[in-house]
């Protein structure tokens, strides 16, 4: 959650204080010194592989190629963390494409928590999304299948939410902007697995630019805790008998995390279990059995407290709760709004086309993937977009911001893929591309034209996948008469692009 005041250095260091000066009696002696030692130490970037576009042993190559160390996230397959780096992260053409998300390792434990078998198309709502970065992992985990709701009520986020999770490139998503309090009500016991990453007090004891510390007040303290009980419950309501719902914050203030835990089984008693998640760490990191003042049930213990010196990570909380019985309702059931324009979906005969000119065009054959995705095509104004058919099925006319992944643009020479569609799907077009000689590589991420150098054969559209003798794909180019014109979107230009060997 954004903070509502600006967080000073100041303010920063005198938040830091009093949260360690309130965690002190959770800790023995000798775990407070772990902790000390490690606030020391600076925390090191991570990262998250993307697997719908890379194959995961392509990070050690560009660890050679940006002088990075790596060291794994014990907690997640795809997480690495840097810790070392001659060249930043954040200014590779790979990040701006989307092969990997830079996200806190102890933010990659929630999605782990879950259990989906292999070939599962589970429906999953992301309550509180923005701006993405745990969506963009269970579309990963799931492979893309089955359908991610990504909701957020705060509407000045849901563009940061599209982006990113545009850039990550899944299909089977959809993007809503409700409080997430409304979905219980709406859609009683229908999803299989629900994630609420709450809105919170971001005391993780390891202060990052996205998640600044800052004084925080009792009386904010318990509003947020208020506003966490009713999240959870309403997940808790929303999802099946028998699924999976992982609550996670990224503050260790107890009101926040065992307490909110508490107050659920209170409010609905054998309606869910905290389930043990030790087999998906390397060691144990169990939550607070008390605090000085108050003891939590048992069960509570079972969730994670994941305190900055256990795995050289940010402070962090979650627990995966199973649901065993239907949540009683409050308020009743509600009706969710719908919206009078329907999804244009292209008829069979028109997708039918559209795929045999990708694969003329490009060399690339949709139909198996959007057979296993369960996608169709919907027009909205000059774009195609690939888009879940699940979505209507469960949801109806509900409105989205924003359904599936823009795929192909309509040109005065016809459909053309998207660069959406070419980072994603460019490195297994088989033609339609064009290879730049390494010394134009640079002038190119900078996000100039090039001079138009083509071996045959001459590609069939003149918006072509651009790649380097690496066979990275490094965006579109427009074919000129003498030129290639850079399609880069200006989100994605380099300023000083690292030389790659
Ligand atoms: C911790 S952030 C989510 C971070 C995100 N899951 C990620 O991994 O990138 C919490 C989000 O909750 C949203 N939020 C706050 N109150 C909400 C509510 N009542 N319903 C839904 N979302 C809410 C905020 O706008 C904020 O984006």
């Amino acid at each position: 959650m954004k903070p509502e005041r600006s967080s000073s250095p100041f303010s920063m260091e005198r938040a830091l204080e009093e949260a360690l000066a309130r965690f002190r009696p959770l800790l023995s002696a000798e775990e407070w010194q772990a902790l000390l030692e490690e606030l020391k130490r600076p925390l090191a970037p991570a990262l998250r592989l993307n697997p719908l576009k890379v194959n995961p042993a392509e990070v050690h190559m560009w660890a050679e190629w940006y002088g990075w160390r790596l060291q794994p996230v014990p907690f997640c397959p795809t997480g690495w963390q840097v810790v070392e780096s001659a060249y930043p992260v954040s200014q590779t053409i790979e990040h701006r494409l989307g092969y990997y998300y830079i996200q806190d390792a102890a933010s990659m434990l929630p999605v782990e928590l879950f259990d989906f078998p292999p070939d599962a198309r589970p429906l999953i709502l992301d309550m509180a999304a923005s701006p993405g970065g745990k969506t963009t992992h269970l579309v990963a985990r799931t492979n893309d299948r089955g359908l991610v709701i990504a909701n957020d009520s705060s509407h000045e986020r849901l563009t940061a939410l599209r982006l990113v999770l545009q850039t990550w490139g899944g299909i089977n998503l959809a993007i809503t902007g409700f409080p997430g309090e409304r979905w219980g009500g709406w859609y009683p016991e229908t999803f299989d697995a629900v994630l609420l990453d709450a809105p919170c007090s971001m005391q993780s004891l390891r202060p990052l630019e996205s998640h600044p510390m800052r004084p925080i007040s009792q009386g904010e303290q318990r509003r947020l805790a208020q506003r966490q009980v009713a999240l959870l419950l309403s997940g808790l309501r929303a999802l099946r008998v028998g699924g999976q719902m992982v609550y996670a914050t990224c503050t260790l203030a107890p009101e926040e995390d065992e307490a909110v835990l508490e107050a659920a089984l209170q409010r609905h008693p054998g309606t869910f279990e905290i389930e043990s998640v030790d087999d998906r760490l390397p060691a144990p990191a169990p939550a607070l059995e008390a605090t000085p003042e108050h003891r939590f049930p048992p069960q509570v213990r079972r969730a994670v407290r994941l305190w900055p010196h256990r795995f050289h990570t940010a402070g962090f909380f979650a627990a995966r709760l199973r649901k065993v019985a239907p949540v009683p309702s409050e308020s009743g059931m509600t009706s969710p709004p719908q919206t009078r324009t329907r999804l244009t979906w292209l008829r069979p005969s028109e997708m039918r086309e559209v795929l045999e000119a990708l694969k003329r065009d490009y060399g690339l054959d949709m139909q198996p993937l959007f057979e296993v995705q369960v996608a169709g095509l919907v027009r909205r104004e000059d774009y195609l977009y690939a888009a879940p058919r699940a979505f209507e099925a469960y949801f109806g006319a509900l409105p989205v911001v924003s359904l599936g992944l823009p795929l192909l643009e309509a040109t005065p020479e016809g459909w053309v893929l998207t660069h959406e569609g070419v980072a994603r799907f460019g490195r297994q077009c088989q033609h339609g591309r064009v290879i730049l000689p390494a010394e134009m590589v640079t002038p190119w991420l900078r996000g100039e034209d090039v001079p138009l150098v083509i071996r045959p054969p001459w590609p069939k559209t003149r918006v072509v996948i651009v790649t380097d003798v690496h066979g990275r794909v490094l965006g579109r180019g427009r074919v000129q008469r003498t030129q290639l014109k850079n399609l880069l979107p200006r989100r994605v230009v380099l300023q000083q692009p690292p030389s790659v060997p």
